[in-house]
Parts: structure tokens; sequence; C-alpha cells
């Protein structure tokens, strides 16, 4: 008799950020209590024959919106579909976006958000939650969540004018109010001005569909706000976090504020590293309509590449995907009127295979670098490292076993979420996760799904994460302007 909850991953290979063995990992009670050769390990155990395959930290999917209130509708993927669709994928844990109506409480819509996602998740689940409006009240809420909900990261929207925006001065109060808390500040960054602009000249110039919503948002409007985010966040010497970096530029933006010692992050998301944005220049509207999501994805077919060199080299750090899916018959909200299509991707169940074949299988990155870019860097700058992110002893047992050798073919027909479309359709990716275990159980193995849902745990964490706050701190102690010691001036003063 075996039991299922004792598991035994045997010669297997561990994949871990900075190193790869062939060892076995014994697993209890959602831990990994063993890794070694020839363990003592009870009788009543289920072995797990891992040769040839690789035995990898969950993914983490920093960036979704399941069942989001959006433009007028509501994302189909909800946290029960989006998580087991996750989990299909190797994705052991997601982190979704509270976004509070303007004017309204952040902690109510994280109550919200929490009595709704909590019944439902089959993984384990973190938020992030956006400030959308800025008054005494969010601050102190903002401290609030820090400090008793489990919340070190807040997302400032830079786009989406008279929604979500916010100006430059509520930018440097939010930030602030993040360095203080101990926090990441998030930015989506948009110029929202010019977004309303560029979107008012196409609609008059005759532009109604998708390729308009490019148009309307070149690629210097994301780079400008980047670049401005970058700046407020150094003034302050407050660690950023640049969510869905989609273009060249805006990953240059960050790249260069890296290396002129910038706490800053960039994620790139699956869609900006799978696909491009020529497809909103199709002439099916409903195939244009399905890849609308702010940034938009860019029609130069370079990007994707670009986007996974800077993503290899340690200038973009983590991956998401924005998971955010509207069928097509929400997309046609904007069939006369491309700002009315309810912007969103789909990506939480092929992130993994979308980079191991356009990562490692192309040469860019090793199986190491995979792994940091999709789950131990997320871990390590949300502070949940090493409880996630890693292979080790005391880890949450949250493993997948990775066949680098199989293929499989990305296609709405055959996806586990519920959108009715797939921006990845028909690519070919090498790199299958064969089985997944969530919280020391199997979930996911040979195509099928055993999940219940409720079963996830919400992961709360701690504000002030090393991994990103020391440099900060350091520069505080350091970096302190004074003032010069000089003998006070005792000329003449003019009298006005
Ligand atoms: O198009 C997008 N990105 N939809 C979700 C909301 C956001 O800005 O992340
Ligand atoms: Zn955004
Ligand atoms: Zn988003």
């Amino acid at each position: 008799m075996s039991n299922h909850n004792i598991i035994l991953i045997k010669g297997g290979k561990i994949v871990n950020e900075d190193f790869s063995v062939i060892s076995d990992v014994f697993i209890e009670d959602g831990k990994i209590i063993e890794i070694g050769h020839n363990l003592q390990i009870p009788s009543e155990v289920r072995v797990i024959d891992a040769t040839d395959k690789l035995v990898i930290p969950g993914g983490i999917d920093t960036h979704t919106h399941m069942e989001l209130e959006f433009m007028g509708t509501k994302a189909v993927d909800d946290f029960h579909i989006g998580t087991k669709a996750a989990l299909a994928g190797g994705t052991t844990m997601i982190l979704d976006f509270v976004i509070p109506q303007r004017g309204s409480s952040l902690l109510q819509a994280y109550d919200r958000w929490r009595t709704t996602a909590d019944p439902k998740v089959c993984c384990d689940y973190s938020l992030h939650v956006a400030v959308t409006w800025w008054s005494d009240t969010v601050q102190s809420e903002m401290a609030t969540l820090a400090q008793k909900k489990g919340v070190n990261s807040f997302k400032m929207f830079m786009a989406y004018k008279d929604v979500f925006m916010l100006r430059d001065d509520e930018l440097y109060a939010a930030f602030s109010m993040c360095k203080e808390i101990g926090a990441i500040a998030q930015v989506h960054a948009e110029n929202g001005d010019l977004i309303a602009e560029g979107a008012r000249k196409m609609l008059s110039l005759g532009i109604t569909g998708p390729e308009g919503h490019e148009l309307c948002r070149p690629e210097e409007v994301e780079a400008e706000a980047t670049q401005r985010a970058i700046t407020i966040a150094h003034t302050v010497n407050c660690p950023l976090y640049v969510v869905h970096v989609m273009s060249k530029s805006a990953a240059k933006v960050v790249s260069n504020a890296r290396r002129a010692g910038r706490v800053v992050f960039g994620e790139p998301i699956a869609a900006g590293l799978g696909t491009d944005g020529t497809h909103y220049w199709h002439k099916d509207w409903a195939h244009a309509a399905s890849f609308v999501m702010g940034p938009p994805l860019r029609p130069d077919p370079s990007t994707p590449g670009y986007l996974m060199d800077l993503l290899a080299n340690d200038d973009l750090s983590v991956t998401g995907t924005d998971n955010c899916t509207f069928s097509r018959c929400q997309k046609a909200l904007g069939k006369d009127d491309f700002t009315k299509i309810p912007n969103g991707v789909n990506g939480v169940e092929d992130r993994m295979s979308v980079i191991w074949e356009k990562g490692v299988h192309s040469g860019k990155m090793d199986e190491n670098r995979f792994v940091a870019v999709t789950s131990t860097n997320a871990a390590k700058i949300f502070n949940i490292y090493p409880q996630k992110g890693c292979i080790a002893r005391g880890s949450d047992a949250d493993v997948v076993i990775w066949d680098p050798r199989l293929t499989r073919k990305i296609s709405a027909e055959t996806h586990h979420q519920a959108v009715d479309y797939n921006i990845f359709e028909g690519m070919e990716c090498h790199g299958v996760p064969v089985m997944t275990i969530s919280q020391g159980k199997v979930v996911y193995e040979d195509g099928h799904l055993h999940v219940t849902p409720g079963t996830g745990r919400f992961i709360p964490r701690q504000p002030f994460p090393q991994f990103v706050y020391k440099r900060i701190d350091q520069r505080d102690q350091v970096g302190k302007p004074c003032a010069v010691v000089r003998k006070p001036y005792e000329g003449e003063v003019i009298v006005i």
C-alpha cells in the first residue's frame, strides 16, 4: 500500500537557479523533507521515476487578473479555472491584483478578493493591491495591508486616464509610502494623457479597428512613462517593479537604469515573449482583437527575441502573464471602436512552455536561468523565498517534473482555460510539464488534473524583502545629502 501524500521522486535532475544535480527528493506533509541518494524512507511511499527528466520548482506567475471586472465585463478565467490551468502548465502559485474602484477602500477590496478567491483556488496564491486614487485613508490602508494582511507590493497605474491613473505627485506620495512600509512599488508604465489624445486622433482618422489600439500608444508612450517612474522612484529611493514590459524601448530604459545602479526590476510576460503585435493588422477582426492588451504587443517582429535576450542576461528579471481573458463575444464590445475592446490576453497555462521554447530551446538561456525567471526571482523579490522558488529541504513541495524532450502544440481546443481562443494557437513547444505537485500532492499527471477548489492557500508576504531592500537601506545610510560646513556669511546683504 502506498501513501500518496508521501512521495519519493527518484533519479531526476534537480534544477535550481544556481545549480543542477541528479538526486532524489523526498516529500511529506506538503514539504520537501530530504534530498540525496539512498534516503531512509517509509515503505508506504509513492515512488515517481524522473529519470532523464528535470525536477524544477513550480512556476510562480507574478501577474494575473482572474475574474477581473474590467471595461464593462468580467474576465472568464475565474480563480478555479485559472489556477487549474496554471497547474496543468507547471505553475504552482499565482500573484493576482486587487484593483479597487477609484474612491473606494483598499481594505474592503482586498477582503472581497479573498472572499472570492479563497474557496476557488486550486494552487497557492498571493495578492498585490492597486492604488487607484490617493488620500490619507489610502495611505493608512497601505500600511495596514503591509503590516497585517500579507501584502508587500502595490501597483500604480500611469495609464487608464480618469479610471485608475495617478498623477506624478500622487505617484511620488504612493512610492514614498511604499518605501516607508517596506513594499515594492509596481507600475503600469504608459502615459495615459498621450493615450487619450492618440485614441481621439485615430478615431477621427476613421481607424476604429484593433490596429488603432497600438497606433494610439506607440513604444515611446511606454518608454517615457517607464523612465518617469524610475526617476520618481529613485528620488524617494524606493524599489520599483515595472509590470508587463512590452517594448524594446521600455526594456532598454529598464536595462539602462539597472546598469546605472537603480533598484528596478522588469517583468516581461508570456505574450510579449511569445508573439507580437503584427496580429493587430490581421484581416479577421476577432483574431486581431484577441491580442488587444495594454501596453500593446509591438508590431516590430524582433521584439519578442529582444525581450528574451534581456531576460536571459538579467536586464529583465521575472516573468508573468497578465492573464486577463475575455472571450470573442466580450472583445466584440469594441467591434466599432477599439477603445472599447476589453484589454487582456491569456498566458497562465502556457507561460512555462513558451519560455522554455523561446528561451532555452533557442539557446538563449540555460535550465537554471529558466528556473530563475519563472520562479526563484519572483520568490526573492516578493519575499517568499526559500518557502517557494527552490527545491530545498524545508521548502514547500511545489514541484514540477519537466520533460525537455517532449513537445506539445498549444491550442484553444486542448487548453484548460475558459477563454475561446489562444494567442499562442499552433505554437509547437519543446518542454512539457509531465507532472505537477502542489503542496506535496500530485495534482496533474499524464494530462489529467486532480484538484479540489479551495485547497490553495493564501500566502502572506512580509515587508522589507532583503533581496530588494538591502541596497535601498545601504543607500539610505551612506547616501544622505548633507550640508557643507562653512563659516556664516558676514558680508553685506542688499535691502529690498
Ligand atoms: O490589458 C491588460 N493589461 N489588462 C489587465 C489590466 C492591466 O493593466 O494589467
Ligand atoms: Zn497593467
Ligand atoms: Zn495586469
